[in-house]
């Protein structure tokens, strides 16, 4: 037995998925909400029998690996590595593919390269004016150790000096992390000059990236560009997944069951000394669904402090759709906040100059809508009739989509109250402004009906009668077996499988499966696991095998007609026919008698 296949015997998907997600027996097997789709009710299936899983609302589907390289981030010797750990198994020589190799690697040079830099920042010389920088920021000594803070050196070679030529690792190596820069001319130099550096973390705590601030002691006369720059994309560093602080943070972050995402390191750093520790940094982009999925784990309510500005309402009405879109997969509600900090200032300034009034102020936030509300009111007149409809169309698009009926009654009042009209009027505008949005969810729907459609009816029959063959119990397995091979099956891999499942006995085909090729592993589980085994094992009664197995027969039957009349036509189009073409008409009308009277 493989060492794979060893560690994933050691374990049961139900307890690896069931520790992450939450699972329901159904009948043999489990369900649930899908982590890789929004969903509001479970199509989520994982078969103890089969160690499988798959959703029947997304399609993703797969075995152990797959499950905690799709759900942590993993690769799949990561996964493997884990696992094996878990059970207490040695690896022995584990050949990692091209891809997982790379990735260690660009994971190693990057923790070297925040070694290096940290270093510099607070032992070498010429971290000096770094240091008085960050010490004129009141960033303390602790912060600079939590959060592994650096500084790179303004020449152009130091960290190549370092990684390169005393670390040995190759120029490509050091491109590829997004720690160099190679020029038109084909010369590198270092992307990171002249900065202080903060490590970029992934939710696992692996430095995948940097992000640099100027000094500004250093900024005059020479162009090294914008006061931030980061990591550019890499295999392991992904701007829309990245939330700066979160894995240093953790621990708050779950304590509190909410994070406040704020806009920048600075704001994270200063914030946490004032002992609010449970914010992250979305770095000044926008919050993603990546970003939703990953704190929906951790956190009840994501609290955004973002600029008041134009931007950052853009930024919160955009936030509302990404949660709401991701709410739907979830078993509590994810709620959606927004702080306001009074006078402008950002978190940084106020968690500096004023720790205590950052505390009391981390604790109010009002739900985004509120904010909208707010908003609407700031910018219009709330006494005028213009303005009263002004803040209506601001509002109804989003307060159209609250769902519940006592937060939404909660809205409805409070405008009815500031606006000084019925709570019907209100209602109305909500109902309009929510009409378009069920139309698009109609034509959805439709789509993917369509989908299901691309299998010939004779295939969909097959498919049919492999379940029920697979949720045949005891000598029924085998008997319905015997009586579907008799039959010229055009599914795919179905003579594979035939053969394969042949041989095993009902008790135990799903051990022979579980060791068949991993292709036609996938095969039989997909045509193992339909909707209808959701809620409980499936019942397979000898009248719906007989009623499939006619139709199916029927269906090869009404195709061959459908071939001969075709045939047929065509020689009847012709004018004259040759004693040849005069027999074939024969043979065929012969057979077309015989094939009706079947
Ligand atoms: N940012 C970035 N790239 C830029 C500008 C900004 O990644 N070119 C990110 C940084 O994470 C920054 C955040 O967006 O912290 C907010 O930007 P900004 O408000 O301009 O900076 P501050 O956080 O106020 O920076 P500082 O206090 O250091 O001046
Ligand atoms: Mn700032």
């Amino acid at each position: 037995m493989s060492q794979i296949q060893q560690v994933k015997d050691a374990h049961n998907i139900v307890d690896i998925i069931g520790n992450r997600l939450t699972l329901q027996r159904a009948g043999s097997n489990f369900k649930g909400l899908c982590p890789f789709h929004s969903e509001k009710s479970p199509s989520f299936f994982v078969s103890e029998e089969m160690q499988r899983f798959r959703c029947f609302g997304c399609g993703e589907s797969g075995d152990v690996y797959t499950f905690l390289e799709k759900y942590e981030g993993m690769t799949f010797a990561e996964a493997l590595e884990t696992l094996a750990k878990e059970a207490g198994i040695q690896l022995e020589q584990f050949v990692p593919d091209k891809q997982d190799e790379l990735r260690s690697e660009l994971l190693a040079v990057l923790d070297l390269a925040r070694e290096y830099y940290h270093w510099l920042l607070t032992t070498h010389a010429a971290g000096k004016p770094a240091r008085e920088y960050l010490k004129e920021r009141k960033t303390s000594q602790e912060s600079i150790k939590q959060f592994q803070m650096g500084f790179a050196l303004t020449q152009w070679d130091g960290l190549i000096k370092f990684l390169h030529g005393k670390k040995k690792y190759s120029l490509e190596v050091l491109e590829q992390a997004g720690l160099v820069i190679r020029s038109r001319s084909g010369r590198v130099y270092d992307r990171f000059r002249g900065r202080v550096m903060f490590p970029l973390r992934n939710h696992r705590g692996q430095v995948v990236g940097f992000s640099g601030r100027l000094l500004p002691t250093l900024a005059e006369g020479d162009d090294e560009g914008a006061k931030y720059i980061n990591s550019p994309e890499t295999l392991v560093y992904h701007k829309s997944e990245l939330l700066f602080g979160y894995s240093e943070l953790l621990q708050a972050i779950r304590k509190q069951s909410r994070v406040i995402l704020v806009e920048g390191e600075f704001d994270v750093i200063s914030s946490a000394q004032a002992h609010v520790s449970h914010v992250a940094a979305i770095k000044g982009s926008a919050l993603t669904p990546q970003h939703v999925r990953l704190l929906g784990r951790t956190v009840d309510a994501i609290v955004l402090c973002l600029d008041a500005d134009k931007a950052g309402i853009a930024a919160t009405q955009k936030a509302i759709e990404v949660v709401n879109a991701e709410q739907l997969s979830r078993e509590r509600p994810l709620e959606l906040r927004v702080l306001r900090i009074p006078g402008g200032k950002d978190p940084d300034d106020l968690a500096r100059s004023d720790p205590k009034a950052w505390r009391e102020a981390a604790k109010h936030s009002i739900s985004a809508y509120d904010f909208l509300i707010e908003v609407a009111f700031e910018q219009h007149d709330a006494n005028s009739a213009s303005g009263k409809r002004s803040i209506m169309q601001f509002v109804a698009p989003w307060l159209a989509k609250v769902q519940h009926a006592v937060e939404r009654e909660h809205y409805v009042q409070t405008l009815s109250n500031r606006l000084d009209v019925s709570e019907s009027s209100i209602e109305k505008d909500l109902k309009i402004a929510a009409r378009p949005e069920r139309r698009k969810r109609q034509s959805k729907s439709a789509d993917s009906e369509e989908h299901t459609k691309e299998l010939t009816r004779q295939e969909q029959l097959e498919r049919r009668l492999w379940f029920l063959v697979l949720h045949s119990k005891g000598d029924q397995f085998l008997q319905r077996l015997e009586k579907f091979s008799e039959h010229e099956l055009i599914m795919p891999g179905a003579q594979m499988l035939l053969k394969a499942l042949q041989s095993a006995q009902a008790h135990d085909w799903q051990t022979i499966a579980r060791n068949l090729p991993k292709d036609q592993q996938e095969l039989v589980f997909e045509l193992y696991s339909e909707e209808s085994v959701l809620d409980q094992d499936y019942e397979v009664t000898t009248a719906e095998w007989q009623r499939t197995l006619t139709q199916l027969k029927q269906e090869v039957i009404h195709g061959q007609i459908q071939q001969i009349s075709d045939a047929l036509e065509k020689l009847e189009q012709k004018k004259e026919l040759s004693e040849e073409e005069q027999n074939e008409q024969d043979e065929l009308l012969r057979t077309l008698v015989a094939l009706r009277r079947k």
